[in-house]
């Protein structure tokens, strides 16, 4: 059976037709990085993306030349440092941004504020200025608060749409389903598992009661498997022993969520993902629910929906933390030159 990723995106794609529809100008920011180099070769793989433009400040040269070898109809360019990032983002239709420093062991997303607020709200600056209108879809973290400061950013240069930044939390549905799978020996690529709140420790709310196809489980094994999805990412941060957090699995995420967004610009009807964006279904002013995706981008948020007692408890004590990141980022935005 094909996968999610294989489905919008169809099988390899030599002598595929091209059609005004599939035409997306897609950019990385940060190509080079764990993350950037496997989702521009899942990118590269599909028939949806005309044109890839590659970004970072080292290594876009060889990267780009190496995929541009592949037997795939979109035009591959490398752009190497601040000075060729203009050029890398004019025309774009999506801009994918997996740029700045992983965890290591022991370290929390917050702590990687420091080095990746700069980052992003640098190249979110110049994604205002070059490509305002592209759907922004962020990695890098902590997504919590890179999304919040690249609202301002875009608010400072007067070309804020809230319906076209995205934090990807993909991964966190991801390994929702396959968890979910594994212990009901389902087929992981038939199980939806919506992930709302945000993108870090507890503010990863998953939604089992709203699982499709629905399973059940006791309430012991409903709190571990919960705690699993929410430390996943700690869990391969740990498994990778200081070589960085989870790369291939984000690739993997981040390119089913640019191939959500894509078909939906296409004009594909009750295309769904989950991903943390300004919102007012809770007390949070950002909160990853499902939206439905448009040609515009959200087309409708579509809210939280029923929960049960266990999960409302965990929304209501993960608002404090969402808040802290969220005005975290503002502040640093505000600040920001
Ligand atoms: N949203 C999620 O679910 C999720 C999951 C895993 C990792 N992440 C985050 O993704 C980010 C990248 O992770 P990685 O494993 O690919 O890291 P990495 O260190 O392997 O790669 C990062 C890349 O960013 C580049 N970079 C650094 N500064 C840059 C700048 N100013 N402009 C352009 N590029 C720049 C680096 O040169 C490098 O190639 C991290 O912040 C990580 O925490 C998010």
């Amino acid at each position: 059976m094909l996968s999610r990723l294989a489905r919008p995106a169809a099988v390899l794609c030599r002598g595929l037709a091209t059609s005004a529809q599939n035409n997306a100008k897609v950019a990385v920011l940060g190509a080079s990085g764990g993350i950037g180099q496997p989702l521009s070769l899942l990118l590269k793989n599909s028939p949806l993306v005309s044109r890839l433009t590659l970004y970072d400040i080292a290594h876009t040269p060889g990267v780009a030349a190496d995929l541009s070898h592949i037997e795939t109809r979109a035009n591959v360019k490398g752009f190497l440092g601040p000075e060729q990032l203009p050029e890398c983002l004019k025309g774009c239709d999506v801009v994918v941004i997996p740029a700045g420093v992983p965890r290591k062991p022991g370290m929390t997303r917050d702590d990687l504020f420091n080095t990746n607020a700069s980052i992003v709200a640098t190249l979110t600056t110049a994604c205002a200025k070059h490509c305002p209108e592209a759907m922004i879809c962020i990695i890098s973290n902590p997504v919590n608060s890179t999304i919040p400061i690249t609202s301002e950013v875009f608010k400072k240069h007067g070309v804020y749409n809230p319906n076209r930044i995205f934090g990807v939390t993909t991964l966190d549905i991801v390994r929702a389903n396959t968890f979910v799978a594994e212990l009901k020996g389902l087929d992981p690529a038939r199980v939806s598992v919506p992930v709302i709140g945000g993108h870090a420790g507890k503010t990863i709310i998953p939604l089992i009661s709203q699982c499709t196809p629905k399973v059940d489980f006791p309430q012991d094994q409903l709190e571990k498997l919960t705690g699993r999805i929410q430390e996943a990412g700690t869990e391969v941060v740990k498994a990778k022993a200081g070589a960085g957090s989870a790369t291939l699995s984000m690739a993997y995420a981040g390119a089913r969520f640019v191939f959500s967004l894509v078909d939906a610009m296409n004009g594909k009807e009750g295309v769904i993902e989950c991903s943390f964006v300004r919102s007012e279904e809770t007390e949070s002013p950002y909160f990853s629910t499902p939206l439905l995706l448009g040609k515009n981008g959200i087309e409708k948020n579509l809210g939280i929906g029923k929960i049960t007692p266990f999960e409302e408890k965990m929304v209501a004590e993960a608002m404090a933390e969402l808040k802290a990141s969220i005005k975290k980022g503002e502040d640093f935005a505000k600040n920001f030159k």
